[in-house]
């Protein structure tokens, strides 16, 4: 969560520091603000998104060429002017923002209290700034020594970034378990939570590990651990293009994101699919197959959309692998003292890679001894680092906060893996492996098919975008499939949507069904359809008012209802991979017609860093 830009160099800092939280924004976005040194340092926060800050300071001199900024996401107090950052400490010295949370702040601030430390927020941040300050006027040493001291002492997971009144030349900053990347440009440095905001000013940069602090002067970085050694940077070229993070023509991100998925689908296939030697080449898996394949169990680990695909995974592997599969939400997992047997094998599935439930779970199954295998889509982020091994989704930046292409790169990445693991395991025929990789190979043009037209679904947006509450059900692969299209619409249109199996509709959720209820069934061609279409009869005879994604040319639904959605057909592995396309326009089209913000939708955050 929340987003951190800073920077120390030969231009202007202000501006590059507001281009910067623009692009971060996605990552949290009930305040922001900025400080820099002039003379003093001075700091600017604001209630509400970047544009109101930006809008509160327009017109003001803001001459620095170095500067922090910050767009939150609130763990510690309510999104105001006063909780925004930057933080200052009680002296003036230094100013700091900051990303995560300080678990153990409430006992640092009665030290505070005690000392007659003062305090203008409810944040874990201000104790944190605070406490460094304690150190360094008690201690009268470096504020560089002041940090480390301090964050011995803290639990929590951070990055901070610091700024100093008495060396205004230098910025000081550090990280555990959220992520910093610098930029490093000819006399400049750039500090982001992603590399999104650098990439129009270098290609270079250096990715901070937790537990280094990082010492940035426009012409200098020394990075270091926590105990005072140096640490020689490793640079990285990014491989990313400004187009991957500009919105190109389409209203929102999200619709550009779901428009992109022919290619973001063939990227992912891309190399790996070796239709004419019958084959899918996988490193990452082949690096490991053996002890994949002997494997004795796959636990998968993840959250939210990434948690689905994990579900639509254990369908798949079970099926296609014959290795017992158990899906686990990161943060119960974690902290149920699991059951983690050697010859388990951990698949952790992530768009963003830092999810900071996900990330803590793999480290403890790490410790017990499991192989960690990433399914990931950012290159190079703090749980591709903890992985193992892994496979990436390769669907590019994802800036749209509700995920879309991401999940459908993991569907495809995660059915690759299945069959090459059954393939290698023999335990699937060669005629059905082989049938499965022309179904996969004509993703991309029936993903197009969808997207060519969609005036089915923007008529049923129109006709549902004042429901209060939607039920989604679904069968087999196709359950995973009405989580999905739920939760796509909560984020996106906050309108109240369960997911369901559509048989244990009946033990339950039944009760709500009356005619205003809106009930989608993904109720394709595959091996449940007539159980499926038992189920449509209960909420038809009970008036619900039927939506369903149906095979082209399927007519039999059409006895109850017009709210049909008609996509191409696939074999059933795969459909789940076209049938979530449309829940993710619709959701698009009533999240836009009750004129919500889609890109950044209330309360959440792209990338979420805090337990
Ligand atoms: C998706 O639309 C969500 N915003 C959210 O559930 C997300 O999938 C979850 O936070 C996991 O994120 P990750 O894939 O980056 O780990
Ligand atoms: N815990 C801090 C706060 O509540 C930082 C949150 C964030 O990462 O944005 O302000």
């Amino acid at each position: 969560m929340c987003g951190i830009l800073a920077y120390v160099g030969h231009r202007e800092a202000y501006p590059v520091i507001l281009k910067g939280l623009k692009r971060l924004e996605y990552r949290g976005y009930d305040s922001s603000g900025v400080a820099m040194i002039h003379d003093s340092i001075k700091v600017y926060k604001k209630k509400g998104k970047v544009a109101e800050l930006e809008e509160f300071l327009m017109g003001k001199e803001l001459k620095s060429t170095i500067g922090i900024g910050h767009t939150r996401w609130a763990t510690h107090g309510e999104p105001s002017d006063r909780n925004a950052h930057p933080h200052m400490s009680n002296s003036g010295r230094i100013a700091m923002i900051h990303n995560g949370i300080i678990e153990n702040y409430a006992s640092i601030k009665q030290d505070l209290l005690s000392k007659g430390y003062k305090f203008n927020s409810d944040t874990d941040t201000e104790i944190l700034v605070n406490f460094i300050d304690d150190i360094l006027i008690h201690n009268s040493c470096s504020l560089e020594e002041a940090v480390r001291v301090a964050l011995k002492r803290v639990v929590g997971a951070y990055v901070i970034v610091l700024l100093d009144e008495e060396n205004p030349d230098t910025l000081i900053a550090a990280r555990k378990g959220s992520p910093l990347v610098i930029g490093i440009g000819k006399g400049e440095h750039f500090l982001a939570s992603d590399a999104s905001p650098i990439i129009e000013y270098t290609k270079e940069v250096v990715y901070i590990n937790d537990y280094e602090l990082a010492i940035i002067k426009s012409d200098e970085l020394i990075l270091k651990n926590l105990g005072n050694e140096k640490i020689t940077p490793f640079v990285q070229q990014l491989d990313l293009e400004l187009s991957a993070i500009e919105k190109g023509g389409f209203d929102h991100f999200m619709l550009k994101e779901i428009y992109e998925q022919p290619k973001t689908i063939y990227d992912c296939l891309r190399g790996r699919l070796d239709i004419a030697h019958e084959d899918i080449i996988m490193g990452g898996v082949e690096s490991q197959i053996d002890k994949l394949k002997h494997a004795n169990r796959i636990i998968i680990i993840a959250c939210g959309t990434s948690w689905h695909a994990g579900l639509a995974a254990e369908y798949i592997i079970e099926e296609l692998c014959r290795i017992p599969v158990e899906v686990e939400y990161a943060s119960e997992f974690r902290y149920r003292n699991p059951i983690v047997n050697k010859g388990d094998v951990i698949f952790a599935i992530s768009q963003s890679g830092e999810t900071a439930d996900t990330l803590v779970a793999i480290e403890r199954a790490k410790e017990q001894g499991a192989l960690i295998f990433g399914v990931l889509n950012v290159v190079g982020s703090s749980i591709a680092r903890v992985s193992h091994a892994g496979a990436y989704t390769h669907a590019g930046p994802e800036i749209g906060v509700a995920s879309t292409k991401a999940f459908t790169a993991q569907l495809v990445v995660l059915t690759m893996i299945a069959l090459k693991i059954a393939k290698e395991k023999q335990s699937v025929s060669h005629d059905r492996f082989v049938e499965l990789l022309h179904e996969l190979n004509a993703l991309p043009e029936k993903v197009e098919k969808i997207l060519s037209d969609v005036s089915s679904i923007q008529s049923i947006a129109a006709k549902t975008a004042n429901a209060n509450s939607f039920l989604y059900l679904g069968r087999g692969y196709n359950f995973p499939v009405a989580l999905e299209g739920a939760l796509k619409l909560k984020e996106i249109s906050y309108i109240h949507a369960e997911g369901y199996p559509a048989a244990e509709m009946k033990h339950g959720p039944i009760a709500l069904v009356d005619e205003s209820l809106p009930v989608l069934f993904v109720a394709t061609r595959d091996a449940y359809h007539e159980k499926v279409v038992s189920n449509m009869q209960e909420i038809n005879a009970r008036k619900g008012k039927l939506i369903a994604v149906v095979t082209e040319g399927d007519k039999t639904l059409a006895a109850f209802t017009k709210d049909i959605i008609a996509v191409p057909a696939a074999d059933e592995i795969i459909a789940p991979i076209l049938n979530v396309i449309p829940l993710q326009l619709l959701s698009y089209y009533i999240g836009v017609s009750r004129g919500l913000d889609v890109d950044r939708p209330r309360n959440l955050a792209k990338s979420v860093t805090v337990e």
